[in-house]
């Protein structure tokens, strides 16, 4: 059985070509990606542990659920993923925001780690990692690998755009985490971009180039 979705949802399907689309500008983009990011984790949370507790409504006291154990924590992968944070966060505002930061060698596309800093008891929480484009799979596959080394142990994945070598490198490096996909596109060119893609990520959230 396969570890990843490729999310279907029609509206999420139309905020990700408006992304893609090169006349997007940053404000538009930021607040789209946010929108996305919303969008799928509407879905990939829909697991969260719930329990039954009292409240009294006007009428009378009631058991009704409420999310249960230890808050959520969001980990972005520096910069990109940064972009995703607060769509979840307006879904679940308690949650815990970790970060960890890699970023891909021009040349070899190799991830190189630079900062990790995790909400603790990580072992404990839901894992949220978060970051717009899995391309070769090499900075996810690092990242969860250096979360699971601080004792991460439910981790979901979810990326906007993915290529098809990154998600079979990640769903093999990993195949006890969730991954959740919003477009899966056709391939990587020379540079280990995704096509058609929409560029690179961190300069359209953040402006840069
Ligand atoms: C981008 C993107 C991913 C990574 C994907 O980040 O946000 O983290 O590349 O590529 P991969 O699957 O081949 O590893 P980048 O390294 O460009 O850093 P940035 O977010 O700081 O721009
Ligand atoms: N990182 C990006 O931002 N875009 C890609 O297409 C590949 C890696």
């Amino acid at each position: 059985m396969s570890n990843y979705v490729i999310m279907d949802h029609p509206l999420l399907k139309h905020k990700i070509s408006m992304i893609r689309d090169e006349r997007t500008g940053t404000n538009e983009f930021r607040a789209l990606v946010e929108e996305i990011a919303m969008l799928m984790g509407y879905e990939a949370l829909r697991d969260l542990p719930v329990q039954d507790v009292e409240v009294k409504t006007p009428i009378e006291t009631c058991m009704t659920p409420m999310i249960a154990g230890k808050k959520l924590a969001i980990v972005p992968i520096l910069r990109a993923g940064l972009g995703m944070v607060s769509g979840i966060t307006a879904l679940v505002p308690s949650a815990k925001i970790g970060h960890i930061g890699l970023y891909r060698d021009p040349e070899t596309h190799e991830p190189h780690e630079y900062y990790c800093k995790l909400p603790a008891p990580i072992d404990q929480r839901c894992i949220v990692v978060v970051d717009p484009m899995l391309a070769t799979g090499g900075s996810a596959v690092d990242a969860i690998t250096q979360i699971k080394e601080h004792g991460g142990k439910t981790i979901k994945f979810m990326c906007i755009i993915a290529a098809p070598e990154g998600l079979k490198r990640l769903s093999q490096a990993h195949p006890d985490i969730q991954i959740y996909v919003g477009q899966l596109d056709r391939c990587l060119n020379e540079q280990a971009y995704i096509c058609p893609g929409l560029g690179d990520a961190g300069d359209r959230i953040f402006g840069t180039k």
